[in-house]
């Protein structure tokens, strides 16, 4: 492996309702991930997060993990509905508390904290008042962030506002398979502009407050158009324009792309301001590009997506395709040249179904190869001139993967879920040996 630039920062990601567990503890309120795995059929092993990595309980056990690995950094996510059980009012001082702890362990064991306030676990009862169909939860969400900032705003080193919002609108209320499980395919528009509003109302509470760098955490997916028709290279269009800009053309200034489904009536004047607030970095988070054609007469969708051949593949047949990340790092650097802020992958990894052997080793050499091959994909992008400051390994820890349960394992640390028993994979050395140099 090339070496990378000094200082660039070396972390692992996880997030609060896939590994915290303790759900009903300490006054926390529901959230959508709550009532959605209950209702039947939603999780293919008929699992919650009730429990997960009991990472609540755990966390001490779990930051010395991150410091035997040696990484500069931590992104865990803050469940909003610690801070305020019903997504309104003051905070909640107990489950700010629990952060207050994590992040005093991380700092003292060297480890930087990077909170992300918004890892989908909206409040269960902000859902029942619209969720983010509703423009007041932008609102709501700045005020979690006021005071979630006012605690930890001197020791948390990097503020992320929101995850993926495009997967949480696409997967939560385009089509449903996600919390909180609405299906209204492009009427989901105005989940993509409330959240972010919210996310630009929360930048500003965050300034206010604090003076560590702010970012964003978007998914990419470069778009690999199959067949060569006018009508094909129209569709890669409309994906491309759906995933990778409806959400970073706005953020960094540009207003909206012309995406399907845009309804220029949820857009109030000043908004395209506020969204634009400065950032400090751009989070991206890639698992692999998406193959698209043109869709077939009658199909809701102006276009189909189709599997791509000749990768290897993951555990969730995702195809393994880290020249897919030097692209994307590319395209973002000459669709956005200056206006782009350093970037920072915050999150890349990959599912296998990784089992201890008889002596209790995990060895996972696929995902080596994974990390290996992501790794060297940014490196080239950093020799190209993309300013890329850091990477985060998606898992600390196998965890529990939203629609599919505990069937996925994403993790350099191998947890035995019903001893809850840590065990690091071979892929977790072999991190730890690059972290370390
Ligand atoms: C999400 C994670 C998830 C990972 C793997 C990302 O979209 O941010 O929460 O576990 O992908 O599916």
């Amino acid at each position: 492996m090339p070496d990378f630039p000094t200082g660039f920062r070396w972390g692992v990601s996880t997030s609060a309702y896939q590994i915290e567990g303790a759900t009903t503890v300490d006054g926390r309120g529901p959230s959508i991930w709550d009532t959605f795995a209950r209702e039947p059929g939603r999780i293919v092993d008929g699992s919650t997060g009730d429990e997960a990595c009991d990472h609540y309980h755990r966390h001490a056990e779990d930051t010395a993990l991150l410091a035997g690995l040696g990484v500069s950094a931590y992104r865990f996510s803050i469940a909003w509905p610690r801070v305020q059980p019903t997504g309104a009012g003051p905070a909640h001082t107990a489950g700010l508390d629990f952060y207050d702890r994590l992040v005093d362990g991380l700092l003292a064991a060297g480890v930087d904290p990077v909170a992300t306030l918004f890892h989908w676990d909206l409040p269960q009862a902000l859902e029942e008042a619209g969720g983010w169909l509703n423009r007041d939860t932008a609102a709501r969400f700045a005020e979690y962030a006021d005071l979630t900032a006012a605690r930890l705003g001197d020791r948390v080193k990097l503020w992320i506002t929101l995850n993926e919002p495009f997967i949480h609108m696409s997967l939560g209320h385009g089509i449903g398979t996600h919390a909180p499980g609405r299906m209204l395919l492009f009427d989901a528009f105005p989940v993509a502009h409330h959240q972010l509003l919210g996310h630009g109302l929360a930048v500003d509470a965050l300034r206010a407050r604090t003076a560590s760098p702010v970012a964003i955490a978007n998914n990419y997916s470069p778009v690999r158009q199959v067949g060569d028709t006018d009508a094909d290279r129209a569709a890669a269009q409309a994906y491309d324009a759906l995933h990778n800009r409806l959400f970073t053309d706005p953020l960094l200034g540009r207003g909206y792309p012309d995406a399907p489904g845009l309804d220029p009536a949820v857009i109030h004047d000043g908004d395209l301001d506020v969204l634009a607030a400065p950032i400090d970095v751009l989070g991206v988070n890639y698992y692999n590009p998406t193959g698209i054609r043109a869709p077939e007469e009658g199909s809701p969708l102006p276009f189909e997506m189709v599997p791509l051949d000749g990768y290897p593949r993951t555990a969730f047949d995702w195809p393994v395709a880290p020249d897919g990340l030097r692209e994307l790092l590319l395209q973002l650097h000459d669709r956005y040249g200056d206006a782009l802020p350093p970037v920072q992958v915050t999150e890349s990894g990959c599912a296998y179904d990784d089992v201890p052997d008889a002596q209790g080793r995990v060895d996972d050499p696929e995902r080596i190869a994974y990390l290996d091959g992501h790794l060297r994909a940014v490196h080239e992008a950093i020799t190209a001139g993309v300013p890329v400051t850091g990477y985060f390994v998606w898992s600390l820890l196998d965890n529990w993967e939203w629609a599919e349960g505990f069937t996925k394992r994403f993790g350099l640390v191998h947890v035995d879920y019903p001893t809850q028993r840590r065990t690091p994979k071979s892929s977790y050395a072999w991190f730890r040996d690059l972290a370390r140099r």
